[in-house]
């Protein structure tokens, strides 16, 4: 029997969360996760589902507040403990606060960037510890990580800035067997504030979002082919290059008119 749990596992963040799921789905059937989120009741819920399915998956949880040092610790000293060995990452905990920044207060500031760029630096570098002989490291941005985003400016910020630094590191990681990739989608239909947005914004909207389970198939065959970035759906394609030919002036004022209408904060 012990054998049947000698395998290398796929941690996901955020696993509770509309995407997140769509990942947990998407991998489930390979046998080994490990998963992780604030609430110990939803991953407890969502393991049950799991085994539902899929009896002989192995899934071990730890709630964690992805933004606090000390419970990261607490999960990492778990993770030591069970011996546990990575053949994927998959950053996914992530917080869309959108308005303009005179309205955020210190603490949002700190909890956006933690929880969008701090938590998927620090996974990363737990995984490294502890990988199987190969390893894909997936994360999730957003086209909103493609420009500066006036209205949606720390949110587009962190995104940006996790393109950065995994471009970065898979150069440092060359070599290595391990494959990293960022993944910039448009409107994803998860939560209902989120599917509302992408309603509200009309043609524009429908043309960018795609469905959770899309991302995730899509975005595992990404990293399989150890693309730098993949932006899924050609729309998304289209407005990420095309529009460059413009002044990013000319491209932020157009921006900062559409998002200025927007104002959401579900954290
Ligand atoms: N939906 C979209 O339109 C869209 C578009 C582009 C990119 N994305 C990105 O996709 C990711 C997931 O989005 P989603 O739509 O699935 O959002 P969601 O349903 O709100 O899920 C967010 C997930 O992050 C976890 N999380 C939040 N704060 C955390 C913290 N402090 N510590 C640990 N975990 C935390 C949540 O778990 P708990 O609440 O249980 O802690 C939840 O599992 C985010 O990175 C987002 O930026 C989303």
């Amino acid at each position: 029997m012990a054998e049947k749990w000698d395998c290398f596992y796929t941690l996901i963040s955020g696993a509770t969360g509309g995407v997140g799921r769509a990942f947990v789905w998407a991998c489930a059937a390979e046998g080994c996760l490990f998963l992780t989120g604030r609430s110990e009741e939803k991953l407890a819920a969502l393991k049950g589902e799991i085994l539902a399915k899929y009896p002989d998956c192995r899934v071990l949880y730890c709630p964690c507040d992805l933004t606090d040092e000390s419970s990261r610790r607490t999960m990492y000293a778990y993770i030591k403990e069970q011996g546990l060995t990575f053949s994927r990452l998959i950053n996914v905990a992530g917080a869309d606060i959108q308005k303009a920044f005179e309205k955020y207060t210190d603490e949002k500031i700190v909890f956006q960037c933690r929880v969008n760029l701090e938590a998927a630096l620090s996974l990363t570098r737990f995984v490294l510890t502890c990988r199987a002989p190969s390893l894909e490291i997936l994360t999730v941005g957003s086209i909103s990580g493609v420009y500066p985003m006036p209205y949606f400016a720390v949110y587009s910020a962190t995104k940006s800035a996790l393109v950065s630094f995994f471009s970065s590191l898979r150069i440092e990681q060359k070599g290595k067997g391990v494959k990293v990739t960022v993944v910039e989608p448009g409107g994803i239909y998860t939560r209902p504030d989120i599917c509302k947005d992408i309603e509200g914004q009309g043609l524009w909207g429908k043309l960018s979002a795609k469905k959770p389970e899309y991302i995730a198939k899509k975005s595992l065959k990404a990293v399989g082919k150890n693309k730098r970035v993949y932006r899924p759906g050609f729309w998304n394609k289209f407005i990420a290059v095309v529009p460059r030919v413009l002044p990013l002036g000319v491209r932020m004022r157009f921006i900062a008119h559409r998002w200025k209408k927007l104002e959401k904060d579900a954290f």
